[in-house]
């Protein structure tokens, strides 16, 4: 099985499902709260267990009730929480609010996620070098990310980059990302930091992103389509249509996907029309890693 290192985020979600989203200043009474395992770390790395990868899980957690729920699901899907370490910071979580159309907004509060330190990479050395493939998310710390990306270089080990949230990470690190995997708002960021001018085609913007030394990246666009960029093409994978109950976790659900499968040998249009797939079935059902099936 193709081994597939996953450095990033927990989460215990607090979900709240609401008519609409509420205006500043406004009170608005919920339907129902739901609490489950999140953070775009352990979606991913959930993900990447259910495609068929051989997941390791490096992130920390609080000294509290929230680190077991957060890491409930990975431990009954083989996933190696033998990197999970205990610290004293919270467990980190996310406030989220969901409104009738399943569309999302999202609040975090760190708390353990932030307590990483590029020194943490050195303890990761071996599992680098031993992975496929290693995948990065931005609820840690950017220069913790920096680290990940240099580590990788030095063993050889695919990096793939997920920038969600964008965060401040050196450009090494962005042209690191094979594939960088972004949806259009953090495509637009990137794009910037890499001094690429505004551009409103998507597909203009993310070739100019590859020719700055990016050397894939993948565009997630929700219900439209996926865009799949490298030197020498650019491919669209069209979004099957669902009904969509909740979109959260969805973009974790594609990263992680893609990833078990890129690591698995499968070119990035095969691993990328099945990793829509497997993010698509999601949206159809509440939550995050609560919405994800064995691919
Ligand atoms: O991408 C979805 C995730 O973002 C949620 O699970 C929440 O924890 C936040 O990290
Ligand atoms: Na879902």
């Amino acid at each position: 099985m193709a081994r597939v290192l996953v450095i990033g985020s927990t989460n215990v979600d607090l979900a709240v499902r609401v008519e609409r989203h509420p205006s500043p200043g406004e009170t608005l009474s919920a339907r129902t709260l739901h609490t489950s395992p999140g953070g775009k770390g352990a979606n991913q790395a959930l993900a990447a267990a259910l495609s068929g990868a051989d997941v390791v899980f490096a992130a920390k957690v609080g000294r509290d009730a929230y680190a077991d729920e957060a890491l409930r699901l990975l431990r009954t899907s083989r996933v190696d929480l033998s990197r999970v370490e205990v610290v004293d910071d919270p467990t980190g979580t996310a406030f989220i609010t969901i409104d009738d159309s399943g569309e999302n907004s999202i609040v975090i509060v760190p708390g353990a996620n932030g307590a990483w330190r590029p020194e943490d990479v050195r303890t990761l050395e071996s599992a680098i070098a031993d992975a496929e493939a290693v995948v990065c998310q931005g609820e840690i710390p950017a220069e913790v990310v920096d680290a990940v990306a240099v580590a990788c270089r030095a063993a050889s080990t695919r990096f793939v980059l997920n920038l969600a949230p964008v965060i401040d990470v050196a450009r090494e690190t962005l042209t690191a990302g094979d594939p960088l995997v972004v949806n259009q708002h953090e495509a637009r960021l990137a794009a910037d930091a890499l001094g690429i001018a505004p551009a409103d085609d998507d597909s203009e913007m993310i070739r100019a992103v590859v020719a700055a030394g990016v050397p894939s990246l993948v565009l997630t666009r929700g219900a439209d389509s996926t865009l799949l960029v490298s030197a020498d093409r650019v491919d669209e994978i069209v979004s099957c249509p669902v009904d969509v109950v909740d979109t959260t976790g969805a973009g974790d659900a594609f990263v992680g996907a893609l990833v078990a499968k890129l690591a698995d040998g499968a070119d990035t249009r095969d691993a990328a029309r099945y990793a829509a797939a497997f993010a698509a079935d999601t949206v159809t059902r509440a939550g995050a890693q609560e919405s994800y099936r064995r691919g």
